[in-house]
């Protein structure tokens, strides 16, 4: 992989911010987009601006020759088929349409891990209060591995949904999907995972995991920000009950009843976001053009440099097995004596370097697995990132904790 010439698809790479350049860690929030991307979304606009599957002039043709076609190149990416793609918001929304378009019934079992994202328990929660479902937690190890004797342990015929984080945003880590899969499905419950940090990071293949349901979001894979997209095995899909209702998912009209649409029509009401479908459907493109495998091996190379200069700083403790086989280039780190958040907002402000402090939307994990109920300080890096960046923070991080730390 050509890093600087991969940087230079990036305009906001180059951008000074204080006369200075930046460094960007804040991927596992949202990734910066390619001109590729930006040139999708503003082509829309300045091009053929129109609705998708409603009217029949020129530019509403072309929307919905482009919105259809990014549908198959996200499906593409994850080796979908056609049907199989449903685009929403972003990975929650998608975690939201399951919850509501399976039937739980009461006593239904829910499995989450203790390392999920909010996105994938309140929506479980939720069902638990209203429905009666049962959700429960498996263990997974304090650095974030999986707990396959904890699953084993938990998982039983009443196990309706397994719901499992497939990459963590807190400590990278990635579960063992595919095995994961074929025990949930010999209990004969259904699979979804959340892969809104895998999906970006390495290659994903739904057939093979054969997984159930699998959901991402666009803004952490260079697409825009408002896109995700939720995958479904098309029986599942067509079985399920609507979560939002109105135009676009309704095949026919009745006195007062309808029948719904094709999937992905069933599921995507209303107008949408077609700038924003077109633009993650160039996202999908441009990283099957540098390629998963690629961006997964050079990832390895950037989270060995990142964990090892983490290792040399005295009083910071790193969450994670700290090993780039088994965790992609995101680290949870707390330092003894210094909030995350002052930490944080010092080195925005004295070196450009911009990450993410705090819960990571993870509350139960920073709470009750890790204890650390302030938050904890995490750069979360991508295949633009490069080792110089890594010194510099590694060296600024050091002068802070000298400074500041206990
Ligand atoms: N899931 C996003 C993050 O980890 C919001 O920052």
């Amino acid at each position: 992989m050509n890093i600087e010439k991969i940087r230079e698809d990036f305009p906001i790479l180059h951008k000074k911010v204080r006369g200075k350049p930046i460094i960007y860690f804040d991927n596992s929030c949202v990734t910066l987009k390619p001109q590729q991307v930006i040139d999708a979304i503003v082509s829309y606009y300045m091009e053929y601006t129109a609705c998708h599957g409603r009217s029949l002039h020129a530019f509403a043709t072309k929307t919905t020759e482009k919105y259809d076609e990014a549908h198959e190149k996200v499906a593409k990416l994850i080796h979908a088929e056609h049907g199989e793609i449903v685009f929403t918001k972003n990975a929650t929304e998608a975690i939201n349409i399951v919850a509501n378009g399976i039937s739980f019934k009461k006593g239904d079992k829910i499995l989450t891990t203790t390392l999920e994202h909010n996105s994938n328990l309140i929506p479980w929660f939720k069902l638990q209060k209203e429905k009666g479902a049962i959700h429960e937690f498996v263990d997974v190890n304090t650095d974030g591995t999986f707990n396959m004797e904890a699953f084993e342990n938990k998982i039983d015929s009443h196990t309706k949904l397994v719901s499992f984080v497939f990459t963590s945003n807190v400590t990278g880590t990635t579960i063992p999907a595919k095995e994961i899969a074929k025990i949930a499905h010999d209990y004969g419950a259904l699979v979804l995972l959340d892969a809104a940090q895998t999906v970006p990071h390495r290659p994903v293949d739904v057939k093979q995991i054969d997984c159930d349901f699998l959901v991402f979001s666009g803004h952490k894979m260079c697409g825009p920000s408002g896109t995700g997209a939720l995958y479904g095995k098309r029986h599942l899909l067509e079985e399920m009950n609507q979560f939002i209702v109105g135009g676009e998912t309704v095949a026919k009209v009745t006195h007062d009843d309808w029948v719904p649409a094709e999937i992905p029509a069933k599921f995507e009401a209303g107008l949408q976001n077609y700038a924003g479908a077109i633009g993650f459907g160039a996202a999908a493109d441009y990283l099957m053009h540098i390629g998963l495998d690629n961006i997964h091996e050079y990832e390895k190379t950037l989270a060995k440099h990142l964990f090892s200069g983490l290792q040399e700083i005295d009083g910071l403790n790193a969450y994670g097995p700290l090993d780039p086989e088994k965790q992609g280039p995101v680290v949870a780190c707390s330092i003894k004596g210094i909030s995350a958040h002052d930490i944080a907002i010092i080195l925005d402000e004295t070196a450009n370097i911009f990450l993410r402090s705090g819960m990571h939307c993870a509350h139960y994990f920073h709470q009750n697995v890790i204890h650390e109920t302030e938050g904890t300080l995490r750069p979360s890096l991508y295949f633009y990132n490069t080792e110089e960046e890594i010194d510099t923070f590694i060296s600024t991080l050091s002068e802070i904790v000298k400074t500041f730390g206990k």
